[in-house]
């Protein structure tokens, strides 16, 4: 920035309105003098921007240039056109207003590069949408396009665009640009076939022909030879990639056609014509006929009767009449000038339909105005008539927008004005447009009236009506001196910018604009789809004359006008410091003219008296409220006294602002650029407020939220699982009581449930009750479905329980046992007094061996003697009983009577057994009679007969010769003789020998079962 005094002498003020001497134009040019030299193109004039073409690329436009543009102050930094189109920007995502920027400045002076630069600035800068990052690039490309059918050199510029293009940007409520749309306004048509010299046409011609491969001009009927074989074009035109211009607006498919529109021109510009005997004119270039048919799809024959007869409808008759060459000719001039003109509003037309325009209320645009600046050539015609016409409307914009309104303004709110006086253009505006008076009015009537109209008529009329305005001169009229700078043919307008001398000549025709009927009935039945979509057949049927030229002109800037008026303006304004397009030269008196015509002067004489920034109480005190604690969050009483109690505190001084009735009015740039820093440091301390009030709040939402969902969650899973349990108790309920009803059928699937449940509980009862001992009888009463189970069951449990009880027995025990199963087995339900034995334990012996036993004996039978009792044997005479030891050895069974062995009776030579079913102790040994010494069997009586008999069984392996009698025991004795022992029940134990020889043995019952 050029802050420093120092600085500011070499390079000047990059605000004009810091300037020492306001009022001087000298000083006013010379800072821009000082800027120019320093490449410092660019100087504001309060907010409007004020650039002098470098002619030389300079390095201010780079990325990095707009990231320090962005968000910036408009006065903080050096003045740029990043920052126009940055504060345009600004206004429309903060405050969501329409704007616009207006560019002027003569041809050359630079607007089309600056608009094309604000636009980079948009698409380089503002963010993007995913769905609509193409709308940039086509944005971008539709410059080159435009200009490639729009623009031609002339003798100012080499890329000098020939019509008017306002382009609205258009941006969502991010800022994000979605859209875009493009009026052209006025294409310098004439340009297609005629040329002044040094100028050239279009450019699209001259890229065609340099840059089209062979095949795609050998198919346009076209060659590849000096542009001046074509009679429409001169000079060759720099080359350029002619796909590049129609990649990216989307018709791509329509680019052949395209072309063929545009070769068709040239042939029509070769066409030529010849006069026969007849005065009849005719088409001598048969071939350029055939390739024009072709290229427009129209019958050659038909279109070569049109180019040289004109047909006219009057009261429903059509005639048909030859034209002379001339006429001919500007027949053939007019098609190609429709043409060309109706393909251009074509191709605006597709550019507009790639961009897409949204018509909701959430998007914001910016207008970009790049109008042909004012022009003054030697000779002007009806071009730069209407061209200087615009850029009065756009100057009487200026001045109803900033000078006149700001006036205005400051009266209606009452604050102290100090009038500037200034030139206001709406006396030329009047001058040109005014209805029945207006010069356009006139020329409108001269073209319609019957009769010899001319443009000397026209200029005749002008004198007749506009003769004694201060702003209308011509030849006629002028005095002494001015007339010679008049010419006959001529009219000279007093401008705002300067005088300009418009040459009639031509005026009607541009004018009336003239295409013959019958030429647009050939070309309504094109067969080429462009040329098919710019002539519509409703043209035919409309009887209506179509609005000239001028008015079509009038009209498209009223239109322009209602559309700037509604936006807020920013202008930029364009100067051209040489005619040479040289660098670094500065022409003063083309700029002087410029600054003159630009009212750059004013404009500044204006902003110095009057304030720099306004805005109703409202906006102000909603914008700037933050920064007061009286007036945050909200203003209840009056705004005035919001607004009065906010600039308190905000320590405004007297001299720095004023308040109206309804707006305050702040003088200087800078103080309303502390307020909005303050607001700035203010917002971010807001904003983190806001942010900590918002997570807070989020957060306990949060909380919340997730306590809510667990807990439904919870309870949801709780529910589900006491539903299902629900159901499952049902079900199992429903299933016992079928299972029940059909308990006692068959195991089916309507009872499997039941019987398992009852299984199971009797199998856990079972369980739960199981006898402890081999003893214990007690049993759990099995359902009737399990009672073989059950039985089963108990059986295995108790042998079970046999099993374990066997594995803990004690050898000795077990040896005892196995003599009691003996003893059961033989004694058990027989003998009467075996129950009473089944308690006492079987001894080893009953007789101690040391003691009881004679030594002697002892020593006969050695350590053999395995039980000992004491018994009584009976003889076999007489039964006398006598005391005598049984002693049971491993093989023999002895008795003893004291120290002697009395008789031996060997195991394998006892028959067997006998015993009785009393509770007596008497058993028999039965022995073999054969033998020699025997003296018949051995009647014993032993105290303990089961034991005994139990053991010499054991012993013996006679258990199975036992026999127990009922009532008597028959025996042998010796010599074959027979011995009988007779049991009876008595009282008490008796043994006597009876009558008969019998032993009677009477014993006691103990057990009333045996
Ligand atoms: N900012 C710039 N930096 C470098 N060169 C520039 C700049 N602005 C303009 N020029 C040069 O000046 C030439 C003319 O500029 P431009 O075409 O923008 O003029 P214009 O005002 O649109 O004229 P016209 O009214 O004829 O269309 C450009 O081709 C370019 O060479
Ligand atoms: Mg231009």
């Amino acid at each position: 920035m050029e802050s420093t005094l120092s600085a500011r002498d070499r390079v000047g003020v990059q605000d004009f309105l810091l300037l020492e001497n306001y009022t001087s134009e000298a000083a006013f040019i010379e800072n821009l003098r000082r800027r120019y030299k320093e490449n410092l193109i660019y100087t504001y004039i309060g907010s409007v921007l004020v650039s002098v073409n470098p002619y030389k690329e300079l390095e201010i436009y780079s990325k990095q240039h707009m990231e320090r543009y962005r968000g910036v102050n408009f006065y903080e930094i050096s003045p740029h056109i990043f920052a126009l189109a940055d504060n345009s920007y600004r206004a429309v995502r903060t405050e969501r207003r329409d704007q616009c920027i207006l560019i002027s400045g003569e041809s050359g002076a630079g607007k089309t590069e600056a608009s094309k630069k604000i636009l980079q600035y948009y698409t380089t800068m503002c963010p993007t949408r995913h769905n609509t990052h193409y709308i940039r690039e086509r944005l971008l490309q539709s410059n080159p396009v435009l200009e490639a059918f729009g623009n031609a050199k002339t003798l100012r510029n080499d890329n000098s665009s020939r019509f008017g293009k306002y382009m609205d940007v258009q941006f969502d409520y991010k800022g994000a640009p979605i859209g875009g749309h493009i009026i052209n306004y006025l294409l310098e048509k004439s340009r297609v076939v005629h040329q002044n010299h040094g100028e050239r046409s279009f450019h699209i011609f001259y890229q065609l022909l340099e840059s089209g491969d062979n095949s795609l001009l050998t198919r346009l009927g076209l060659q590849k030879t000096n542009p001046q074989h074509y009679h429409y074009l001169v000079k060759v035109c720099v080359c350029v990639n002619l796909k590049v211009y129609f990649s990216f607006v989307c018709f791509c498919e329509r680019t052949f056609e395209l072309l063929k529109v545009v070769a068709s021109v040239l042939h029509l510009g070769n066409m030529q014509f010849g006069v026969d005997e007849f005065e009849e004119t005719h088409v001598t270039t048969d071939t350029q006929l055939k390739y024009l048919a072709e290229l427009l799809g129209v019958a050659g024959s038909a279109l070569s009767e049109a180019l040289t007869h004109k047909k006219l409808v009057a009261k429903g008759e059509e005639m048909i009449s030859p034209l002379n060459l001339d006429q001919v000719l500007s027949a053939r001039d007019a098609l190609a000038k429709a043409i060309y003109g109706r393909t251009f509003t074509w191709l605006v037309q597709k550019i507009n339909q790639s961009l897409v325009y949204y018509t909701s209320k959430c998007s914001s645009v910016i207008g970009l105005l790049d109008i042909y600046g004012f022009e003054v050539f030697q000779q002007n015609s009806f071009e730069q008539f209407c061209i200087n016409y615009c850029n009065e409307k756009l100057q009487q914009l200026f001045i109803e927008l900033t000078l006149k309104s700001e006036q205005e303004e400051y009266e209606a709110e009452g604050i102290g004005w100090e009038t500037v006086e200034y030139f206001n253009n709406k006396i030329i505006c009047d001058l040109v447009e005014e209805k029945f008076r207006g010069i356009i009015a006139i020329l409108d009537e001269e073209c319609l009236r019957p009769g010899d109209a001319s443009d000397i008529t026209f200029l005749e009329k002008l004198e007749d009506t506009l003769g004694g305005h201060a702003h209308f001169v011509t030849h006629k009229l002028a005095n002494g001196k001015t007339r010679k700078a008049v010419g006959r043919e001529e009219f000279r307008l007093l401008h705002y910018a300067g005088e300009v001398n418009y040459n009639v000549t031509g005026f009607l025709d541009k004018n009336n604009d003239l295409l013959y009927r019958n030429l647009k009935e050939v070309m309504c039945q094109s067969g080429n789809q462009i040329v098919k979509q710019c002539f519509h057949p409703d043209e035919l049927i409309d009887q209506r004359r179509p609005e000239t030229a001028a008015t079509q002109f009038k009209l498209s800037l009223a239109g322009l006008m209602d559309i700037l008026i509604l936006k807020e303006p920013s202008y930029m304004r364009c100067i051209k410091p040489n005619n040479g397009k040289q660098p670094g030269q500065f022409e003063e008196v083309l700029i002087r003219h410029q600054v003159k015509y630009l009212g750059l002067m004013e404009n500044l004489r204006v902003r110095r008296a009057g304030f720099a920034y306004r805005r109703s109480f409202e906006a102000f005190l909603q914008r700037y409220k933050p920064l007061c604690p009286d007036t945050w969050p909200n203003w209840r009483g009056q705004l005035l006294d919001g607004v009065s109690t906010l600039v308190k505190h905000l320590n405004y001084k007297p001299e720095e602002y004023r308040l109206g009735r309804t707006k305050i009015f702040i003088r200087f740039p800078k103080t309303l650029f502390l307020t909005e820093d303050a607001l700035e440091i203010r917002k971010k301390t807001i904003a983190i407020t806001l942010q900590k009030c918002w997570r807070g709040y989020r957060e306990r939402n949060m909380t919340l939220f997730k306590v809510i969902m667990i807990q439904s969650w919870w309870r949801g899973v709780k529910g589900r699982r006491r539903a299902r349990h629900r159901r499952q108790a049902a079900d199992t309920i429903r299933m016992f009581i079928k299972g029940f009803i059909l308990r006692n059928e068959p195991r089916c699937p309507g009872n499997e449930y039941f019987l398992d449940h009852v299984r199971f509980s009797y199998l856990m009862t079972i369980k739960r009750n199981l006898p402890k001992s081999v003893l214990d009888k007690a049993w759990p009463r099995p359902p009737p479905s399990l009672t073989e189970a059950s039985a089963y069951l108990h059986h295995l449990c108790i042998r079970n329980l046999v099993n374990d009880y066997c594995r803990k027995v004690q050898p000795e025990w077990r040896n005892q046992l196995e003599q009691k199963v003996v003893a059961s087995d033989m004694f058990k339900g027989q003998k009467d007094n075996y129950p009473q034995s089944v308690p006492r334990l079987f001894v080893g012996t009953r007789l101690g061996n040391n003691e009881e036993i004679n030594l002697k004996v002892l020593q006969t039978l050695g350590s053999d003697n395995k039980y000992g009792v004491a018994v009584t044997k009976y003889d076999r005479h007489g039964y006398r009983a006598r005391p005598r030891q049984l002693l049971l050895t491993a093989s023999t069974a002895v008795l003893v009577q004291e120290s002697k062995v009395k008789q031996r009776i060997d195991y394998t030579s006892l028959l067997g057994v006998s015993v009785s079913c009393h509770s007596d102790g008497f058993f028999v040994l039965h022995l073999p009679p054969a033998t020699s010494k025997q003296k018949g069997d051995l009647v014993l009586q032993c105290d303990h007969v089961i034991e005994t008999v139990t053991k010499l069984a054991i012993m013996a392996e006679k258990i199975h010769n036992i026999n127990i009698s009922q009532d008597s025991i028959k025996f042998a004795l010796a010599r074959g003789k027979e011995g009988v022992i007779d049991f009876t029940p008595g009282a008490e134990l008796r043994v006597i020998k009876t009558k008969n020889g019998h032993l009677a043995v009477m014993a006691p019952r103990i057990s009333s079962s045996v």
